[in-house]
């Protein structure tokens, strides 16, 4: 796999999941704020399908290529490395991210999923409303969370150098 292009030991995959993610933040919460305050459900709900099914392609990319290439021999020069597995600082920090974004990932789905079979269309409130409401909030914690925790992943995996 090719290196990234921020100039640090990230892959390009890595890397553009890496500043993907400060757009996917900025745009779920403009969406979010979209069906609170604007009222405009149809244009949350756009939103919202768009940035699934972008995040979906971006994380298949990214699992595939973690599978075929691995990002262990990157992370070797980082003085939180230790060879072996589950033993160190960054893979400490990886269990951590991972813990965020699998639940993430299945709120996600099912999330998208009950939105679509249960409002009305074009989207608007109904009873669903409140377990909606609950389970968004969910689904946006936990992308902040994930976010956060891959954020700190990389630079721990990736960028830090010894002294
Ligand atoms: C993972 C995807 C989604 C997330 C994270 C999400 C998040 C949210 C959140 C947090 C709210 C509540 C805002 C508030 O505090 O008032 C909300 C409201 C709403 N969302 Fe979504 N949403 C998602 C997908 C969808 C989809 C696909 C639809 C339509 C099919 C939809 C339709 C609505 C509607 C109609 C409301 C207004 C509910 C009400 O206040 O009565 N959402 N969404």
């Amino acid at each position: 796999m090719p290196d990234g292009f921020l100039g640090t030991r990230g892959s390009l995959m890595i890397d553009v999941v890496f500043v993907a993610m400060f757009l996917v933040l900025p745009v779920l919460y403009w969406s979010i704020y979209t069906a609170r305050v604007g009222r405009h459900y149809p244009f949350h709900k756009r939103l919202q399908l768009t940035l699934g099914i972008v995040l979906l392609v971006a994380v298949s990319a990214f699992e595939l290529e973690m599978r075929l290439f691995g990002w262990q021999h990157r992370a070797e020069l980082s003085p939180y490395w230790r060879a072996g597995r589950w033993n160190d600082v960054v893979d400490g920090s990886l269990a951590v991210h991972l813990a965020c974004a699998i639940p993430t990932f299945f709120i996600w789905v099912a999330v998208i999923v009950r939105a679509v079979r249960t409002f009305p269309r074009p989207a608007a409130p109904n009873t669903h409303s409140g377990s909606h409401r609950m389970w968004g909030w969910m689904a946006a914690i936990g992308m902040t969370l994930t976010a956060t925790t891959g954020w700190v992943f990389y630079w721990l995996a990736f960028v830090a150098s010894p002294i």
